[in-house]
């Protein structure tokens, strides 16, 4: 693929846009509409997330894409806590997926995460995507997703070193930040502010 994009930091003029594709990156994927516009809204002002790792994708002066990172934590079977970080929503237009700009841009905010210093990344997420940027199943490395039983194993609770060894000897429990538990009337009525669309109930959705 030539480079017929940019990426860079949001900023405050990109908000509205941001959030615009986002919705429409998953209006009805894994639920009727989409609960991630309203979380991209309220994050921005949560104490974990990370503005330095705040980007969209830019092409012929619309953005394209999006993803926004989060300061999290592993709660150690030894009683450590282990920061990390986690990131998404992340976004790709409809008329942009499946043309390689998701994993370049989910590869060039890794790098920007890895030199701010994050040793690892979890994510919930599909391993046929964030398979070919190196994650791996968490609960095979003894890393557990809260809301499961400790002996399940959690196909899409993945994590990534970004530093070689940084998990070396750290078993425990993930939790997503608070922030991801967005109230959903609230969102409902941000959604309100978006120009109508059809929720349809979908094959394939999680809810
Ligand atoms: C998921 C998303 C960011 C991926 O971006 P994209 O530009 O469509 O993906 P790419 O074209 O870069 O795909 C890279 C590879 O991952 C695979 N892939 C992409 N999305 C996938 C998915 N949802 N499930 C499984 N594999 C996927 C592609 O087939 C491709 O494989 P290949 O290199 O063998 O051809 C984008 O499709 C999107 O915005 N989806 C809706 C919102 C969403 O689900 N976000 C992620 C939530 S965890």
């Amino acid at each position: 693929m030539n480079q017929d994009y940019t990426i860079r930091l949001e900023t405050k003029n990109d908000y509205r846009e941001a959030e615009q594709l986002t919705r429409e990156a998953f209006w009805n994927v894994y639920r009727p509409g989409c609960l991630e516009h309203y979380v991209l809204h309220v994050l921005r002002d949560d104490p974990a997330f990370v503005p330095e790792l705040d980007f969209v994708m830019e092409r012929d002066g619309r953005l394209i894409g999006h993803v926004m990172y989060l300061r999290s934590e592993i709660h150690g079977d030894d009683g450590r806590v282990i920061p990390i970080m986690t990131f998404g929503p992340i976004s790709i237009a409809p008329d942009c997926k499946g043309q390689g700009y998701g994993i370049r841009l989910l590869r060039c905010s890794m790098e920007a995460a890895r030199k701010l210093g994050a040793g690892a990344l979890a994510i919930t997420g599909n391993i046929g995507f964030y398979g070919k940027s190196g994650f791996v199943v968490a609960s095979t490395c003894g890393i557990h997703y809260f809301a499961q039983p400790r002996e399940a194993e959690v196909p899409y609770f993945l994590i990534r070193e970004l530093e070689p060894g940084f998990l070396d000897g750290v078993t425990g429990v993930y939790r997503d930040p608070e922030g991801y538990f967005v109230d959903e009337a609230a969102a409902e009525a941000f959604d309100a502010l978006f120009p109508p669309r059809e929720k349809r109930k979908l094959p394939g959705q999680l809810v």
